[in-house]
């Protein structure tokens, strides 16, 4: 097998995913709405599959992390005392003669809408207006009466829905600091820039969990859970030379935070925050505390008070959905022919195998085949195909990265075994029909490295 393309682009994974159905722009046929986006059947089993994979590292496999999932639009209250209000903005130019806008800290990396491109305010012709700063936050309004007091917010991150929650949770979930609370929902923000695909969205799904821990311990679990967050990235199947960690300086951190680390990614922009990891300190328990007049601290057994500091690591699906795609494509020469090929980790792809009959005109095949689907499908996403060239329908199944197909051919007949292909090595073995849902149930549980080159 030989690679056939250089290293891949934004366009060929949006191509990808739109030919294959995993995205699609948004309101399409009404000419799209900016960055947003609607997924088809695989991008929402892929989805799926990273959301789960998130809660079994995060919840299921800890005795220290609850769940929660709070409401999207919360009392305005919540925003005021989070500082989102007044300080939830990015500052932002327009220029009065290409008539784009842009961040105004980002100008170096934006280019304007002439051709041939150039940089904002790099040449004469460009006129732009003084930086303002522009909130960020969707608003909307609560009740029949559209006026100041009904105006209420879309929650631009999932965090805040947990710390206004934590006395419930710290009492009824009977757990004491260090312990964590961890959300999966929609956050909504009215990004000034954004784009490159799915990487800067207006309505993204983020997975946050907050560990709230006693502050002397704050730093100790900073570190800890900076590494938790980059192993489970590797073991994602990300490669190792396409990750890595960016402490931020002091001008750099959000108001919150004390320390943070990004996780980022060399997606086909360059380096960019993947996930992030802060130590938010005791700001957000305090905040809540002043405002709304509940104290929510913590008192251990001996009757010492003390408001707990909180560790967040915070990532989105549409982060780790690009990052998973981009390092998983591959165009190669297998034979004399090509293919594309996303090497997914068997636990991410969105179809776990293929089975397929390899003549479906051939009664005894066709039965077998779909017995076989019947019984797998009933514990994972598995597809039947019976059209075409069994060299296309193993090429449509390695598109979307399907790790394994089974092949129904004469020798099934014979002796009631099947082929497995294996959609990276190519590789071939035979298997008893009887032990083909065991051999799935082992293989999906195998820990799984790209076979890609770093
Ligand atoms: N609660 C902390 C917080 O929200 P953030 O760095 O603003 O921090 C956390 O966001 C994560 O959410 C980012 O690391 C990124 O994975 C994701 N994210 C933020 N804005 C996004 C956007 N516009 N589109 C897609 N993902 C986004």
């Amino acid at each position: 097998m030989a690679e056939t393309a250089p290293p891949v682009t934004m366009d060929t994974i949006v191509s990808l995913c739109r030919r294959r159905g995993f995205v699609f722009p948004s309101s399409e046929i009404y000419g799209g709405l900016g960055s947003t986006y609607d997924y088809g059947h695989y991008g929402v089993l892929t989805k799926n599959n990273i959301r789960s994979l998130w809660f079994r590292a995060m919840v299921q496999e800890r005795d220290d992390i609850v769940a929660l999932d709070s409401a999207i639009i919360l009392n305005p209250s919540v925003w005021e005392a989070s500082g989102h209000v007044a300080g939830f903005t990015d500052p932002l130019v327009d220029c009065r003669t290409c008539k784009l806008r842009f961040r105004a800290d980002q100008l170096e990396q934006a280019s304007c809408g002439r051709k041939p491109s150039k940089r904002p305010g790099e040449t004469p012709d460009c006129d732009l207006t003084e930086p303002r700063q522009f909130n960020l936050m969707f608003e909307t309004h609560v009740g029949a009466l559209q006026d100041e007091s009904s105006a209420a917010y879309l929650r631009p991150e999932t965090a805040q829905g947990i710390f206004i929650n934590f006395k419930n949770v710290a009492q009824l979930a009977r757990r004491k600091p260090p312990f964590g609370i961890a959300q999966v929902g929609k956050s909504f923000r009215n990004e000034i820039t954004p784009g490159n695909f799915l990487f800067r969205v207006r309505e993204f799904e983020q997975m946050e969990m907050e560990f709230f821990v006693p502050p002397a311990d704050a730093p100790q679990w900073f570190e800890y859970w900076l590494g938790q967050r980059l192993d489970w990235h590797r073991n994602l199947g990300l490669r190792e030379s396409n990750l890595r960690v960016r402490a931020h300086d002091e001008a750099e951190r959000s108001h919150y935070s004390t320390a943070t680390s990004d996780i980022e990614y060399l997606y086909p922009i360059g380096w960019q925050e993947l996930e992030g990891v802060a130590n938010r300190g005791e700001f957000d328990l305090t905040q809540h505390t002043q405002h709304s007049g509940t104290k929510l601290e913590w008192i251990d057994p001996d009757g010492n008070r003390y408001t707990p500091y909180v560790i967040e690591p915070a990532v989105s699906i549409e982060r780790i959905f690009v990052a998973l795609l981009c390092d998983a494509y591959h165009e190669e020469v297998v034979g004399d022919r090509e293919r594309v090929v996303l090497r997914l980790h068997p636990q991410v792809a969105p179809v776990k195998a293929a089975i397929l009959p390899l003549v479906p005109r051939d009664e005894g095949m066709a039965s077998r085949a779909r017995s076989l689907y019947e019984e797998l499908r009933r514990y994972h996403v598995v597809e039947h195909d019976e059209s075409g060239q069994i060299g296309r329908r193993y090429r449509r199944q390695d598109e979307i990265g399907t790790p394994w197909a089974f092949t129904v051919d004469e020798q099934t007949l014979e002796d009631e075994t099947v082929t497995v292909r294996d959609r990276d090595s190519l590789a071939q073995e035979r298997l008893p029909l009887s032990g083909v849902r065991a051999w799935l149930d082992d293989a999906l549980a195998r820990d799984w490295s790209s076979p890609s080159s770093d």
